[in-house]
């Protein structure tokens, strides 16, 4: 199974910093996931929201105060901080923090220390990780909110073609996924560019854009002959690929079925994010078993996984998942 690196090593580092994507990089992730959104200056910056008092320290700076607003998105309200109300230049000024404190207190050491990167900052480190280290290095990223954005006049899909064709990656070849949770954006994409793309798909509800198509309707076998048509592969969601004791749903099968690769998301070694036969103990932010999820990933036949743990990843593909994780009765069904 390929080894995505969510948000870069997002379990031990601050999420979309330079410092996750390296690290991921230096323990063996093949693809690094940038989630994409826009400065107001039209830059593609990583984050996974627009909306970054949870990620930066944007809130908490005075001279920004004022910047506070309220906006609907994907028809729900937020209030804080957007990336469309500062320009690149401001938004350097900011400083990346731990999303999750109180899960991964030891990462909040490093609170402070670096910058929003841009997605042109993110392709020079992996060329410069790829002339050390000699292999190749994918790109997996995910355009935020496309539709939001388009409508105040950023196209982020044109936005991220235009840097990726001039940055060389231009063909199917080319170790890079596109992928987002509309439909649009990846249809027009297919149009746009022969880089691979990735349908993304959750348990519950529906894209964005098409307020009346529930992902689970795009999930049976006529709804994947149709993402078939503009996309690659689809993205699912864990729980839409195994069961609760680790077997296969059958999504896997039909959607190889349907000429589509598939990537689950997310592998997280807290138990909080377990399901419960992969847990060991109480504590939510507790480490349980993901090696064992892993394993029922690839009985499953799936193509590739987004991990927060890359380096841990890499260890349940070398097989020392029995190693790290041998408590009797913690593992999915063996
Ligand atoms: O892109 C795959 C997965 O990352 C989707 O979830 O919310 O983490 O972007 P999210
Ligand atoms: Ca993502």
């Amino acid at each position: 199974m390929l080894i995505i690196a969510h948000r870069g090593a997002s379990g031990e580092r601050p999420e979309h910093t330079l410092a996750a994507y390296e690290r991921a990089i230096d323990q063996g992730a093949d693809y690094i996931e940038p989630d994409l959104v826009a400065t107001k200056d039209g830059v593609l910056v990583a984050r996974h929201e627009n909306e970054i008092s949870g990620t930066t320290d944007g809130a908490e700076r005075p001279e920004f105060a004022a910047r506070a607003a309220t906006r609907m998105i994907d028809g729900q309200e937020f209030t804080g901080w957007f990336t469309e109300d500062f320009t690149l230049a401001e938004l350097r000024t900011l400083r990346a923090r731990e999303r999750l404190p109180e899960l991964r207190p030891a990462n909040t050491a490093f609170d402070g220390l670096w910058q929003v990167p841009t997605l042109a900052e993110i392709i020079a480190l992996v060329r410069a990780k790829e002339a050390g280290t000699g292999r190749r290095i994918g790109f997996y990223p995910e355009i935020k909110h496309p539709g939001y954005f388009l409508d105040i006049g950023y196209d982020l899909a044109a936005l991220l073609v235009e840097e990726l064709h001039a940055a060389g990656y231009r063909s199917a070849d080319d170790p890079v996924f596109i992928q987002s949770f509309e439909v649009a954006p990846l249809q027009r994409l297919d149009t746009m560019t022969d880089l691979r793309l990735v349908q993304l798909v959750s348990a519950q509800g529906g894209p964005a854009d098409l307020p009346d198509m529930a992902y689970a309707a795009m999930l049976t076998p006529q709804g994947l002959a149709d993402i078939a048509a503009y996309a690659d592969g689809i993205g699912a969601e864990l729980r839409l690929l195994l069961d609760d004791e680790g077997a296969s749903t059958g999504l896997v099968e039909a959607a190889h079925a349907a000429g589509l690769v598939v990537h689950g998301w997310t592998l997280r070694k807290e138990n909080v994010f377990l399901p419960p036969l992969a847990r060991l103990g109480d504590e939510p932010p507790g480490i349980g078993c993901e090696g064992s999820v892993w394993q029922a990933l690839e009985r499953a036949g799936i193509d590739g996984v987004f991990t927060d743990d890359p380096g841990r990843s890499s260890m349940w593909r070398q097989g020392m998942e029995n190693l790290l994780c041998d408590v009797a009765g913690t593992q999915l069904r063996k």
